[in-house]
């Protein structure tokens, strides 16, 4: 099954998707991963994306839309995946609609005012990228992903500033997005502002629902 989670920055997203491919046993991708790991190996593709990474803003949108499609079909994926970050924009729909149309589009929300208290205490492994709090999400080891035991820090763009900007930018972009799945039946709209457990049931309940729990 293909099923994209979309939400406000900070909103989950990452949690959530690594949650229900476990729970599925259908693998995550995540767009602003793919586009981090790039960046952290200075690839061309990196060196063009990183200031708009940096400042919180979607790039050149087409061609990091056919890197992330050659992504899953490298991997070999377009038959079942949780994909968070992506699309972003109309054009990013249109054209995984194209490639590997998803089942469905979970939209996580909660108040910006949330999203505030958030991301100021996350963690997110260097090489990874799996996300930890300092409230409720602590690693075993200090500074350490649980996982794969690299250096775990703040990421650039959880600055006060650029979070608005990121806020504002999902306001702008994502409309067109969700509407697009809402015309088409395919959203599905869950409260975050639960336990990551709690989230996890109501989308599974959604999810049943819709008759659609089987993986593939
Ligand atoms: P991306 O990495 O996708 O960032 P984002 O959309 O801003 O979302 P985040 O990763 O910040 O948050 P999340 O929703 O995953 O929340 P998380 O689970 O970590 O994109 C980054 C950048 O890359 C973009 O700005 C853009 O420049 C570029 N980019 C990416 N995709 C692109 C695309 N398609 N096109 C063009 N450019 C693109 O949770 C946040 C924190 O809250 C964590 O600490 C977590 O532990 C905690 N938390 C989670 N759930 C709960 C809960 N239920 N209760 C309490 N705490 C919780
Ligand atoms: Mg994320």
């Amino acid at each position: 099954m293909r099923i994209v989670i979309a939400g406000k920055p900070g909103s989950g997203k990452g949690t959530q998707a690594a949650l229900l491919s476990d729970r599925m046993n259908i693998p995550h991708l995540s767009s602003g991963e793919i586009l981090r790991a790039e960046i952290r190996n200075a690839t061309a593709f990196g060196k063009e994306v990183q200031e708009y990474v940096r400042r919180g803003e979607i790039g050149p949108e087409r061609l990091i839309t056919s890197v992330i499609l050659e992504f899953i079909e490298r991997k070999k994926y377009g038959k079942g995946f949780v994909l968070d970050g992506f699309p972003r924009t109309i054009y990013q729909a249109r054209e995984l609609d194209r490639r590997f149309s998803p089942s469905l589009c979970i939209l996580l929300t909660l108040p910006d005012e949330t999203i505030f208290s958030r991301l100021p205490n996350r963690l997110t492994c260097t090489a990874c990228g799996r996300v930890y709090n300092v409230r409720e999400l602590l690693p075993e080891r200090e500074g350490r992903c649980d996982g794969c035991g690299s250096e775990l820090v703040h990421r650039i763009d959880d600055r006060h500033e650029t979070v608005e900007r990121r806020l504002e930018i999902f306001r702008e972009e994502s409309a067109p997005v969700l509407d697009h799945y809402r015309r088409s039946n395919r959203l599905v709209p869950v409260d975050a502002t639960h336990s990551p457990d709690a989230i996890l049931r109501d989308i599974i309940k959604a999810l049943e629902s819709l008759e659609l729990t089987n993986p593939v």
